[in-house]
C-alpha cells in the first residue's frame, strides 16, 4: 500500500512558544495506534527545536518550507538543502503555489531545487496544481501536465520513486473553496496516468500524492476515500491542533477499515 501522509504546512505563522507547544500537544495525541505519517512543515527558525522535540515519536517527520537551488557559498539568506538534513530534516516542500507567485519561482529553478533536495537525502513534496482562470478555461490537466514536465520528469525513475507529489489546486489554497471528492480523484489519477506514461504504471503506483487547498476536518473523510488521493497538505487547518489532529483521525480511521 502507498504510504498515506498528513502534512501541516504552517507557512510564515505561530511565534516559537505556540510552535513548541503545538508539537508538543501533537507528539502526545499522535500514538502507536497511528497508520499515517504525519509531516510537519514549520518556518526555518523553529526546525531544530520541533526535530529534537518530535524526535522520539516514530510518527512524525519534519519538512522546510523550501530549500536553495544552490549547494552552498554567497547566497545570503538562502538556505541549502545539506543543512536541512544535517539538523534531521526529512522532507521539503518544493514549488508550493505560493513560492511560484510572490518569489517568481519557474520550472526550471524548482528542477534544480528539486535535484539539491534528492543529492541531500531530502524527499522532496513537489507542489503542483492551476489557477482560477486556468480552470475556468479547462487548461487545468495541461497546466500540470506542464509542472510535471517542467520541473519532474528530467528525473530518473529511481529518484522519481523518492519523491511525493502534492495537487493543490491555487483556487483552493486558502479559500475554503475545496476541490470536490471527484475534482481531487480526477486529477490525482491523472498525474499518476502522466507518471506511469514517462516511466512505467508500477512506478507511478507507488507515489503518494497528496491532496491541497482548504481540507478540513469537515471534508477530509470524501477527499481522503478517493482511490488516488494518499493524504494531504493542510494550510489553515493545520494551525489549530484539534483541527490537524482530528484530520489525521480521519485518515487513520479510514485506513483501519480499510
Ligand atoms: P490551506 O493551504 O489548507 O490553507 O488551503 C494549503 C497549502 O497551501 O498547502
Amino acid at each position: 500500500m502507498r504510504k498515506k501522509i498528513i502534512a501541516g504546512n504552517w507557512k510564515m505563522n505561530l511565534n516559537y512558544a505556540e510552535a513548541m507547544a503545538f508539537a508538543d500537544a501533537l507528539v502526545d495525541a499522535v500514538d502507536e495506534k497511528v497508520s499515517v505519517e504525519v509531516v510537519l512543515a514549520p518556518p526555518f527558525v523553529y526546525l531544530h527545536d520541533i526535530v529534537s522535540r518530535t524526535q522520539s515519536s516514530p510518527f512524525f517527520g519534519i519538512a522546510a518550507q523550501d530549500c536553495s537551488a544552490q549547494l552552498k557559498g554567497a547566497f545570503t539568506g538562502e538556505v541549502a538543502a545539506p543543512m536541512l538534513s544535517s539538523i534531521g530534516i526529512e522532507f521539503v516542500l518544493i514549488g508550493h503555489s505560493e513560492r511560484r507567485q510572490y518569489h517568481n519561482e519557474s520550472g526550471n529553478l524548482l528542477a534544480q531545487k528539486i535535484d539539491r533536495a534528492l543529492e541531500a537525502d531530502l524527499i522532496p513534496i513537489f507542489c503542483i496544481g492551476e489557477n482560477k482562470s486556468e480552470r475556468d478555461l479547462s487548461s487545468h490537466f495541461e497546466i500540470v501536465s506542464q509542472q510535471l514536465k517542467d520541473s519532474f520528469f528530467h528525473l530518473d525513475p529511481a529518484r522519481v520513486g523518492e519523491c511525493i507529489i502534492a495537487y493543490e489546486p491555487v483556487w483552493a489554497i486558502g479559500t475554503g473553496v475545496n476541490a470536490s471528492a471527484g475534482q481531487a480523484q480526477e486529477m490525482h489519477a491523472f498525474i499518476r496516468k502522466e507518471i506511469g506514461a514517462k516511466y512505467d504504471s508500477s512506478l507511478a503506483e507507488r507515489i503518494s500524492i497528496l491532496y491541497g487547498g482548504s481540507v478540513t476536518p469537515a471534508n477530509a473523510g470524501d477527499l481522503f476515500r478517493c482511490k488516488d488521493v494518499d493524504g494531504a497538505l493542510v494550510g489553515g487547518a493545520s494551525l489549530k491542533v484539534a483541527d490537524f489532529i482530528s484530520i489525521i483521525e480521519t485518515m487513520n480511521s479510514i485506513l483501519t477499515i480499510a
